[in-house]
């Protein structure tokens, strides 16, 4: 019997969780997406072509791998039909090695016109939502409105789809939303009879005997921990759970199945979105950040906030999540930097504190900060640790001490090639 390893992200999400799963994918049989929906983009780059990922699991590149898409994702079934059209299109096959649970929720265009009307009616407080109709698929799952794609086989699932599309229009009303665009509802249909051809299983039973079989399975997050539903920056989150425990909830799995959980981590900190981040750098030299970490969005191309790594969020992260193995990403970004900056406590009510409070906005707290000398020194051609710069050892060094878990590869670029084994 094996168990599920998990790989997930310990920051506000694009932490590089795409690159490392296709990494490590050749060790896996299957490759399982859990939570979140369309609202993730998980970027690989390899043989000099890049390729974005929203709901596809990030083996599919792989061949012989099974990526299965597991019931705590929402699917929306017009991306999804049009990620494996354009994969397909580059001659790799993608119908006989994606599985979707029956259990998943589907996102309907209906789901997404509340999403953009939730945010417009918030104004300045907006969530700062990627508009994939995320959160009005979750409320409907929680709400027990949801359709699921087990659902698209019954007869009544025409009839059911209007029963929700109705009370949809009728929430609509109520936020005076008026952009209803029925030729989406008609292409959404035909994505539909798309997805027929794939295969629609039981995720849990497929799982678990896949397990009881020997087989190895990497369960791939989405998002990042401080964005989850009950943990991260509340409400400035996404509405699922992106903790190594929503991989149980989101695949089938009991917790005693979870075997070795990779956190991932910048070497300093994003966040897409609005929402609280103690260590933004609001400056110039965080656009010189954004500008050689090329820290804009992989789904909605707006540009990433850029701070200091933090190590009380850090921290907080590794516990929610189990964290066995560090994965630390983007290091070459800060190649250029003669000092960096990391945030070891905040400054919280008059004390000093080295944990993340119930509220790190501005007001609350402030980031210390201890300098570390930067190593101004290319590392994107490193291939071993014996290869990398002193001061960089030393960054990860100071890392692995105050987090207490070890780095096990460093990312030294966007490409499958430029990974380092600590
Ligand atoms: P994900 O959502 O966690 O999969 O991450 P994204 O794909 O949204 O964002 C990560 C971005 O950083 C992508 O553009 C990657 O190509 C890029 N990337 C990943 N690792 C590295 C690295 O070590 N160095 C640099 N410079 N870029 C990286
Ligand atoms: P990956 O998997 C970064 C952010 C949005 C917004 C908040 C809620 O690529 O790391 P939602 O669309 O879920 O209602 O948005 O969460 N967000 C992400 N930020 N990476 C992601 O995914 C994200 N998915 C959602 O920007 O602040
Ligand atoms: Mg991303």
């Amino acid at each position: 019997m094996q168990n599920v390893d998990v790989l997930l992200g310990l920051q506000w999400g694009d932490e590089g969780k795409g690159k490392l799963v296709d990494i490590l994918s050749p060790s896996y049989d299957i490759i399982a997406r859990f939570q979140g929906g369309p609202n993730a983009g998980h970027t690989l780059i390899f043989n000099g072509k890049k390729h974005v990922l929203h709901t596809i699991p990030s083996g599919i590149f792989r061949e012989e791998i099974i990526n299965l898409i597991g019931n705590g994702v929402v699917i929306d079934p017009v991306i999804l039909m049009h990620e494996i059209q354009k994969i397909e299109a580059e001659g790799i096959e993608v119908k006989n090695r994606l599985i979707l649970s029956k259990r998943a929720h589907l996102i309907t265009p209906s789901h997404r016109w509340l999403d953009a009307a939730s945010e417009a009616i918030k104004g300045k407080n907006k969530i700062g939502s990627t508009l994939k109709g995320i959160g009005p698929t979750y409320m409907d799952k929680t709400g027990r409105n949801g359709l699921r794609i087990g659902d698209i086989e019954q007869n009544n699932f025409k009839e059911k789809f209007d029963q929700l599309y109705q009370k949809h229009l009728q929430l609509l009303k109520f936020y005076n939303w008026t952009e209803i665009k029925e030729e989406q509802i008609q292409e959404w249909f035909k994505s539909i009879e798309f997805l027929k051809q794939l295969q629609i299983v039981d995720g849990e039973h497929y799982i678990n005997d896949a397990l009881s079989k020997g087989k190895k399975v990497l369960a791939e997050g989405a998002q990042g921990t401080l964005l989850d539903i009950d943990f991260g920056t509340y409400p400035f989150v996404t509405s699922s759970n992106t903790i190594t425990a929503g991989a149980c909830t989101g695949l089938g799995i009991a917790p005693n199945k979870i075997g070795s959980v990779y956190g991932i981590f910048k070497a300093y900190c994003t966040r897409v979105g609005s929402g609280p981040f103690p260590t933004e750098l609001k400056d110039e030299l965080g656009d010189s950040i954004r500008n050689v970490g090329k820290e804009f969005g992989s789904t909605t191309g707006r540009p990433r906030r850029v701070g200091w790594l933090d190590l009380p969020a850090l921290k907080y992260a590794i516990q929610l999540d189990g964290v066995s193995e560090l994965v630390m990403m983007k290091a070459d970004v800060l190649s250029q930097l003669e000092t960096i900056k990391v945030c070891t406590h905040y400054h919280y009510n008059n004390h000093v504190i080295d944990y993340l409070p119930y509220d790190i906005s501005a007001d609350n707290v402030t980031p210390i900060y201890q300098d570390l000398k930067g190593w101004q020194k290319d590392i994107s051609e490193c291939k071993s640790k014996r290869q990398l710069p002193k001061a960089l050892l030393k960054y990860i060094d100071f890392i692995q001490e105050n987090v207490g878990v070890k780095i096990s590869y460093l990312s030294v670029g966007p490409d499958r090639e430029q990974i380092v084994k600590l």
